[in-house]
């Protein structure tokens, strides 16, 4: 089946969010102690804030932290990345994704969002993406974040479209399990290319461009 369309994470896939989530979070486990480097980082990636805040405290050594505790540093950390956020600007969509959208879109696919982030439509905003896609799934519409493939399943739903029309695109391990388990091709790019989790493991988001181009060849009808 070719694929009818392309459901981006938008953190580390559609742009450099995740390096602000990786200052935020180490920010926070330098004034709790915690160790943190970018290996640890790369768990963090795909799941959920306070999934994030959970593999953190498994390293802190410090008394047990009540529950309002535990909100107050989620909402800590969430205050610092809103910080960066709201110093992007659209020169902060990296051409190579825009160039990407804009040739995807040209060949007639459908376009979404599947991102774990409560912060998605500010991000989208910020960059100049708050009306480009035809399905937006994230962090506010999802009662489980990746690995579970909810998100993505609901951005398939919206678009109309069976998970296997659709190619997933991501750069966290936690997600291409989410596209796996729900039934969707995934191309890796990032840290989870790296890791060999995807379908396609790509150097580049434009090498979705020949990922669909190779589908649309070898999944001619044979005569
Ligand atoms: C994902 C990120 O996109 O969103 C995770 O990869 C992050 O690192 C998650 O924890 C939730 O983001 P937010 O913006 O709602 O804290
Ligand atoms: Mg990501």
């Amino acid at each position: 089946m070719r694929y009818r369309a392309v459901i981006f994470d938008l953190d580390g896939v559609v742009c450099y969010t995740d390096e602000y989530h990786y200052l935020a979070w180490k920010a926070l486990a330098d004034k709790l102690g915690v160790p943190f480097d970018r290996a640890f980082n790369d768990r963090l990636r795909g799941v959920s804030r306070r999934e994030s805040l959970r593999l953190i405290l498994e390293r802190y050594a410090g008394p047990a932290l009540y529950e309002a505790q535990q909100a107050a540093l989620a909402e800590e950390k969430n205050a610092l990345y809103r910080r960066y956020l709201h110093q992007m600007t659209p020169a902060d969509l990296p051409a190579e994704v825009k160039s990407t959208l804009d040739a995807l879109r040209a060949r007639g696919l459908k376009l979404a969002i599947g991102s774990s982030s409560k912060n998605a439509p500010l991000i989208l905003e910020r960059i100049g993406l708050a009306d480009f896609f035809d399905a937006v799934a994230d962090g506010n519409c999802i009662a489980r974040s990746k690995p579970d493939p909810e998100v993505f399943l609901k951005a398939a739903a919206m678009l109309g479209e069976a998970p296997e029309s659709c190619l997933v695109v991501e750069d966290a391990v936690s997600g291409a399990h989410a596209g796996h388990d729900g039934g969707f091709q995934v191309a890796c790019v990032g840290s989870a290319a790296r890791a060999g989790a995807g379908d396609y493991n790509l150097e580049s988001v434009m090498d979705i461009c020949n990922v669909i181009s190779v589908q649309a060849v070898t999944l001619q009808p044979k005569f």
